[in-house]
């Protein structure tokens, strides 16, 4: 069965953002609520929910124009109309009554074979059917989905007994590869996976800082970063959830866990966050929380709570040596003896024993509890992989030397771990005892199974290149956030060098890694210094060979396919547009940022910008539209938001691909690189005939508009009319005919003329120090 519609109930927080989601991968969805008491508009819940979202940051929307998938109804009017959903998803209130009366009003009115799904957090899926029809059972699940569910990946799924395989296989299909999600199958057990182990894991982190006497900054900087977690830690995480969600939440996991289960055990509520919760300190949407955000004077101050005496206080840069060690590996961390040490080893102990007791409980495989808090909590490693890490052997002592329980999956892990690397392959460490193969659907690919399985064909400091098989090079960015230097141009050029005529053993390059960003650009801290030190003629030099770099990708006699995820900014984004085609992963954020740093783009972004506005059949006529386009997207520093927004600013174009689930973006690039390879021909030279001085006084007088407005600095004019002067071609008009190599001569004119300007300079400096652009 193929999912083509779909509709939500409940328009609150879960359900408006699961039908924004539903929209992001096209198919039209129907968002019903209930009318509230007097109601003018009957549909007010529902409608309010979409414009709501149409202002929220970061977007729920892939594109605003999603919005208009979503027809907002209400649940006595547009009843029957749920007979159009093949998938209907329900997320009211977690209420069993309110949920199961609804259901039966479903039941009534849908088409038979749809299917219903509840994206309940608590409620047992067997309480969810309990005196349902016969039928409703067979095509009844849980979707659990994270919030916000665009941007988290987790959906746990839960089947019960009586329900049919085809719904369950048509849901995972669907929401796989057009929601992008990694669907991790779960028990009916309290909490699924995900939350059973992270609010146990939030707890233990809670008591521990009250009993070790950190500050809730210590706290954080030891159960952040150092062991794989996000920088909020536990307390950040908490101010993010809402501190008066936990006890909802706590309470539930009380009423339903077994007798015995750990949690009872280690479950506090310590008067501070009954207080706080009380004096509506909720967190980042109450009136602050464990931080806070305050002003003193002009400036914003953080601040965070002791939790000692319950009063905030400014928060200082945590110094501990343990966190310091952490750089060392995750056992030196929790072998530090200072409180941080301690603190992590305490959290850890307690968090990996009970994970690990929990497997087949809740889950048949540790691969689905690693899964599951990587893309539900963003754990860079799930527990079973931090226990590697730690050793298997080393925390089975350590549980032993604390008294504590050693569980038994932990018994049969010891000696060799809950993962191995066999015959290049990647196996996990079942219940029986065997090792077995770690799963991957269908048309899945994974870079770092590649990697695992073989050696690299070729790699220096910042990059390399793999065998994706089939005769498909894949060129992978291995610098710090991936940002450009030397060593990948050098890359390239022995890419191109290698795939030669594309006729022998390889015949397509594709440019791909999984980072969290596929590029943010030129390194600037390698430019800082150059510029520094005065070495004009080296910067100069080493724009022309990007130049020459990008421009001998583009006409190689082979295809080249970029496949990125998150950021591609400034050189970053240039690599894409010097690609024959682009498959792009649907939360890829594309922009020529240049302008934020001083500069124009210099290799080739401008001209290949220019070049798409130029030739794009939908322009209106004359020179000046294309222009005015490109001006607007490289002077403004435009990023895209997601893949969809890149096609508007043309960062991608028509015959590029869009990829949901980021797993499946290096197969369908392949699959796309070899599909051109059939009979390739290299792109057209580009040949355009520019206004020159005619265009740049035009858009001098913009510049000018802007500056008077005061919406440009006097710098920001000064990087304009560089930009200005590109696009227009310079000192030309239309009778001549300007080639790429004309334009690319002209890119760097401007950006070496840019790059000696002090403000340029102390952009950099600033864009270094803060991550920040400077507005001078
Ligand atoms: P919410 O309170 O934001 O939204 C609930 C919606 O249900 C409201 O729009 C309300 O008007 C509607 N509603 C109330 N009574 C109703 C009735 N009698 N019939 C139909 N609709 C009714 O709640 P939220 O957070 O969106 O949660 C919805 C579901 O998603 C719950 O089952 C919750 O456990 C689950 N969930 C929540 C997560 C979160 O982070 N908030 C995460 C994952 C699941």
């Amino acid at each position: 069965m193929e999912i083509r519609s779909a509709a939500v109930i409940g328009a609150g927080v879960m359900g408006s953002g699961i039908a924004a989601h539903l929209a992001n991968a096209g198919i039209p969805v129907l968002l019903l609520d209930i009318v509230p008491a007097g109601a003018a508009d009957r549909s007010t819940l529902a409608r309010s929910a979409i414009d709501r979202m149409l202002k929220t940051e970061p977007a729920p929307f892939m594109h605003r124009r999603n919005a208009k998938l979503v027809t907002p109804g209400n649940l006595e009017d547009d009843l029957a109309r749920l007979a159009e959903a093949d998938w209907i998803v329900e997320a009211v209130v977690e209420d069993p009554r309110v949920k199961s009366e609804l259901y039966a009003r479903i039941d009534a009115v849908r088409r038979p074979g749809s299917i219903v799904s509840s994206n309940t957090s608590t409620i047992p899926l067997s309480k969810l059917v309990e005196g349902q029809g016969g039928r409703f059972a067979e095509d009844f699940l849980i979707t659990h989905f994270f919030n916000p569910p665009r941007y988290m990946r987790l959906l746990e799924v839960v089947a019960g007994e009586r329900t049919r395989p085809e719904a369950v296989e048509a849901v995972t299909g669907f929401a796989d590869r057009s929601l992008g999600k990694g669907v991790v199958r779960c028990k009916d057990r309290p909490g699924f996976i995900a939350n059973r182990i992270g609010t146990f894991w939030i707890q233990a982190g809670i008591n521990a800082a009250f009993d070790l006497g950190l500050t809730v900054e210590e706290a954080d900087a030891v159960a952040g970063r150092p062991m794989g977690v996000p920088k909020t830690g536990i307390f950040g995480l908490v101010d993010l959830v809402g501190l008066d969600l936990m006890p909802h939440i706590s309470r539930s996991l009380l009423d339903t866990l077994p007798p015995d289960d750990p949690y009872r055990a280690i479950h506090r509520e310590p008067e501070l966050l009954r207080r706080m919760i009380a004096e509506g300190l909720t967190g980042r949407k109450g009136k602050g929380g464990f931080y806070r955000l305050s002003r003193e004077g002009g400036a914003r101050v953080k601040e965070a709570i002791d939790l000692g005496t319950g009063r905030y206080r400014k928060t200082g840069k945590p110094r501990l040596d343990s966190v310091e060690a952490a750089r060392g590996g995750l056992r030196a961390l929790v072998e530090h003896p200072d409180r941080g040490g301690r603190y992590a080893r305490s959290v850890l102990l307690q968090t990996l024993a009970y994970s690990a007791a929990l497997v087949p409980e809740i889950a048949d495989t540790v691969v689905a509890v690693d899964e599951a808090m990587r893309l539900g909590y963003a754990w860079k490693y799930g527990p079973f992989e931090l226990i590697d890490r730690l050793g298997a052997d080393w925390l089975a002592d350590a549980l032993e030397a604390e008294g504590m329980a050693v569980p038994p999956l932990l018994r049969l892990a010891r000696g060799r771990g809950f993962y191995r690397v066999e015959g290049g392959r990647l196996q996990y460490l079942a219940t029986g005892g065997d090792y077995a193969d770690v799963p991957r659907p269908e048309g899945v690919l994974l870079l770092s199974d590649v990697k695992r399985g073989s050696a690299p064909v070729a790699k220096n400091g910042s990059s390399a290149l793999w065998d994706v098989g089939d005769g498909v090079l894949c060129l992978e960015f291995t610098s710090k956030m991936n940002a450009l230097d030397a060593d990948i141009m050098a890359m390239i050029r022995k890419a191109i060098g290698l795939v030669g005529d594309g006729k022998g053993r390889w015949k397509a390059l594709v440019v791909h890694n999984e980072g969290e960003n596929f590029s943010v650009g030129v390194n600037l801290g390698i430019a800082l210094f150059a510029v520094n030190i005065g070495l004009w003629p080296q910067i100069e030099q080493q724009v022309e060979e990007g130049q020459e770099v990008y421009e001998a990708l583009r006409t190689a006699p082979f295809p080249v396919v970029a496949a990125p995820s998150g950021m591609a900014l400034g050189g970053g984004c240039e690599l894409l547009l010097h690609c024959d085609r682009v498959q792009a992963h649907a939360e890829t954020y594309a922009g020529l940022v240049e302008v934020g740093v001083g500069l124009v783009p210099g290799w080739g972004g401008c001209k290949e910008l220019l070049t798409r506005h130029w030739t794009n059949r939908r322009r209106p006529g004359g020179p000046m539209p294309p222009i005015a386009a490109a001006f607007e997207t490289i002077g403004t520093a435009k990023v895209a938001k997601s893949a969809a927004e890149a096609r508007d600013l043309l960062f991608l174009r028509d015959g590029d691909g869009i990829t949901m689930n980021r797993d499946r973006l290096l197969a369908d690039a392949k699959a796309l690189a070899l599909k051109l390879a059939g009979d390739y021909a290299p792109p057209e030279p580009v040949e355009l005939r520019l206004p020159g001085p005619t265009a740049r006084l035009a858009l001098r007088l913009v510049i000018e508009g802007f500056l008077a407005q005061g919406r440009a600095s006097g710098h920001d004019a000064v990087v304009a009319e560089g930009l200005a002067e590109v696009l227009s071609g310079g000192d030309t008009d239309v009778t001549r005919v300007l080639t790429g190599a004309d334009l690319s001569a002209l890119e760097r004119a401007v950006f070496m003329h840019l790059v000696r300007e002090p403000r340029t300079i102390a952009r950099i400096e600033h864009m270094l120090e803060t991550g920040k652009p400077l507005r001078n």
